[in-house]
C-alpha cells in the first residue's frame, strides 16, 4: 500500500481543539518537528479569531522547539507528560497555564496502555523509512512510539524526515512489554542484547499519511565545562576507582547511567579519560556526545539508550560511520531502557545531578525553592531506585554562591534517603551507604558542603529536636525562606526559630 502524502499543514489541520497527540521521540531526538510546528499557527489563528485551541501532548521526554517551545508560545498546550527542558513551557508551567504532570519517564508507556491518563487521538511518528506493509524505521529514539502508535484511536501520522539516514536501520530493538497479568520478563543480560525487532509494525489502515520533511534534531548542545563540573567529575571518577580497587565494583566494570546536563556530560568526560578506569559499558536513556567520543576512543565498549541526543554534526557522523555503531549500540523504549528489572539485574552505577540535596540525603531534581519547576524527574528515579550505586552530583553553591545546594530539608523531594548512596559536589564525597540519618548529616556537611554554609548547617542541628532524624520543623526551610525573602541564604538567622 502506497501511503497518501499531506503536507504538514493538511497533517495539522486534522487535530482538533480538545485532541490528545501521542508523539514519538525521546529529547528533541527522534520528535516530529513538521506538524506540530502547523499545529502552532492553527492555535494562533484559533486564538486570533477568539476561539478556544488546546491538545494534550503525550510524548517520551522532552521535545525541542518546534514541539513544546512553539505551542507553549501560543498557549496550545493543556496538559503535558512527561519531562520537558524548553524555557518557555517551563514558564507557562510556572504560570499555571499548563497542567504538567511528571511522571517517571519508565512508567510513561505503561501509564497510557493502563488508561490512566487519557486517550491517544494522533500518534505522530517520525521516521527515516516505510514499507508499504506498515513496517516503519524510527529515527533516533526508541520513547514510547509503539505505544502511542498503537493506542492511536483516530489514526497515525508519519513525518518521513530525510535528515535522518536510513543507515542507521539496525540500530533500533522495538519492543512493547504486555500489561500484568501477561507481563513476560525482559530477558536482556547483558548492554547489547535485542529481544524485539529493527521496525515498528504499525497497522497499514490506521497510516493517514506521511509527511516528508527535511529537518535536523533539535539536541542542544551544553554549556562548557567549567572548574566546578571538572571537580565534581573527578571526584565521581577517584570514588569510582576507590570502589573498583578494593573490589566492591567486579573487575570488568559495570555499566554507567549518568544523567542530563552539562554536569553529567563533564562527569562521563573525566571517566573516561582516566586511566587507571577500564574501558567500561553504558546502559542509559540518553546518549550524550562525551559517549559517542569515548566510543570512539574504545573507552567505551558498548551502549544501550533510549535516544540518540547528541548534536547534528556528531549525529550526522555516526549515520556515516555506521557500521562502526552498528554491534556496539543499541536504541530501545524507554520502558525498557529505564526499566527497574534491568537496572537491578545489569547492576547499573547510576549518577544524576540534583538541584539540591539534604542533610539526611534527600534530594531534589525538579523544582526550585519547593514552588517553580524546572524541568522534570526524567528518569533520574528510574535508575537511582534501583541501581547498584546511587550516585547524586550537585554544585555546593548555586546563583553566585546566594544558594547552598546542601540544605537542613529539601523543598521538594524527588529521592529518597532511601534511594540515594552518595552525594558528591566538587568539595568532595558523602558516603550514605551504612549510615544512621545523623550519621549522613556530618558526613554530608563535613564533605559536600560549601565553606560559606557549613557553620549555618551545624547551627542547624544544634537548634533542632533529637529524633531518628534531627530537625527544627519551623526552620526547616528556612535557607530557601531567607533566598525567596532577601535574595540570599546566607541571610538565615536561627535567633527567630525556637528549638
Ligand atoms: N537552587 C536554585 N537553582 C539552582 C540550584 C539550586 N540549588 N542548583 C542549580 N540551580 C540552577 C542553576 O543556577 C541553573 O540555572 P540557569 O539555567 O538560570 O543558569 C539551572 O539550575 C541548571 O543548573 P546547572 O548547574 O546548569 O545544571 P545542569 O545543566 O547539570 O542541570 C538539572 C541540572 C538538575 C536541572 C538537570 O540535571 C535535570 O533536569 N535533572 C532532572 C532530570 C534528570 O535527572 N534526568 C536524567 C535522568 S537519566
Amino acid at each position: 500500500m502506497a501511503f497518501t502524502r499531506l503536507t504538514a499543514a493538511e497533517a495539522a489541520s486534522l487535530i482538533k481543539n480538545g485532541d490528545n497527540i501521542g508523539l514519538s521521540g525521546f529529547t528533541p531526538a527522534g520528535t516530529p518537528k513538521a506538524t506540530t510546528a502547523e499545529i502552532a499557527k492553527i492555535a494562533h489563528a484559533e486564538h486570533e479569531a477568539g476561539r478556544p485551541y488546546q491538545v494534550g501532548i503525550f510524548t517520551g521526554a522532552s521535545t525541542g522547539m518546534s514541539c513544546d517551545g512553539l505551542l507553549a508560545q501560543e498557549d496550545a498546550i493543556r496538559y503535558r507528560a512527561p519531562y520537558t527542558t524548553n524555557s518557555l513551557f517551563r514558564g507557562k508551567v510556572n504560570e499555571g497555564k499548563i497542567a504538567y504532570n511528571d511522571i517517571h519517564l519508565s512508567q510513561m508507556a505503561q501509564e497510557l496502555r493502563y488508561g490512566f491518563l487519557g486517550e491517544v487521538d494522533y500518534a505522530i511518528i517520525e521516521v527515516c523509512a516505510i514499507e508499504d506493509d506498515g513496517k516503519v524505521y524510527l529515527t533516533a529514539a526508541g520513547g514510547i512510539a509503539p505505544t502511542v502508535a498503537r493506542l492511536a484511536k483516530k489514526g497515525i501520522i508519519l513525518e518521513l524526515n530525510a535528515f535522518h539516514s536510513p543507515k542507521s536501520i539496525g540500530l533500533h530493538d522495538v519492543y512493547e512489554p504486555k500489561d500484568p497479568p501477561l507481563r513476560e520478563p525482559l530477558m536482556i543480560q547483558k548492554v547489547t542484547d535485542r529481544i524485539g525487532t529493527t521496525y515498528l509494525q504499525l497497522d497499514p489502515s490506521k497510516v493517514i499519511g506521511v509527511v516528508e520533511c527535511n529537518i535536523p534534531d533539535e539536541a542542544r548542545a551544553f554549556k562548557d565545562a567549567d572548574p566546578i563540573t571538572d571537580k565534581i567529575g573527578e571526584n565521581v571518577a577517584n570514588f569510582l576507582m576507590a570502589e573498583y580497587k578494593r573490589g566492591i565494583i567486579p573487575p570488568s566494570f559495570l555499566p554507567l547511567q549518568s544523567g542530563v546536563g552539562t554536569t553529567a556530560n563533564a562527569i562521563l568526560g573525566a571517566l573516561g579519560n582516566n586511566p587507571e578506569m577500564p574501558a567500561f559499558e553504558v546502559f542509559t536513556e540518553v546518549l550524550q556526545n562525551s559517549i559517542v567520543d569515548l566510543m570512539y576512543k574504545e573507552r567505551v565498549r558498548c551502549a544501550s539508550t533510549c535516544s540518540l541526543t547528541v548534536t547534528n554534526d556528531v549525529l550526522t557522523d555516526m549515520y556515516n560511520n555506521i557500521d562502526f555503531f552498528k554491534d556496539k549500540l543499541v536504541i530501545r523504549q524507554t520502558e525498557v531502557s529505564n526499566s527497574p528489572e534491568l537496572i537491578r539485574r545489569l547492576g547499573i552505577i547510576a549518577i544524576n545531578t540534583a538541584i539540591e540535596c539534604d542533610l539526611y540525603g534527600h534530594a531534589n531534581s525538579t523544582q526550585i525553592c519547593g514552588t517553580k519547576m524546572m524541568n522534570g524527574i526524567g528518569g533520574s528515579g528510574d535508575f537511582e531506585r534501583n541501581a547498584f550505586l546511587s550516585i547524586f552530583t550537585c554544585s555546593s553553591v548555586a546563583k553566585g554562591g546566594k544558594i547552598s545546594s546542601i540544605v537542613p530539608f529539601c523543598s521538594h523531594v524527588d529521592h529518597t534517603e532511601h534511594d540515594i548512596n552518595i552525594i558528591v559536589t566538587e568539595q568532595g564525597v558523602a558516603d550514605l551507604r551504612g549510615k544512621s540519618p545523623i550519621q549522613r548529616a556530618h558526613t554530608i556537611i563535613e564533605n559536600c558542603a560549601h565553606p560559606d554554609y557549613k557553620e549555618l548547617l551545624w547551627d542547624y542541628l544544634k537548634i533542632s529536636q533529637k529524633g531518628q532524624s534531627w530537625h527544627n520543623l519551623a526552620a526547616a526551610l528556612s535557607f530557601h525562606d531567607t533566598f525567596v525573602k532577601e535574595g540570599d541564604m546566607h541571610n538565615v538567622n536561627f535567633s527567630k526559630y525556637n528549638k
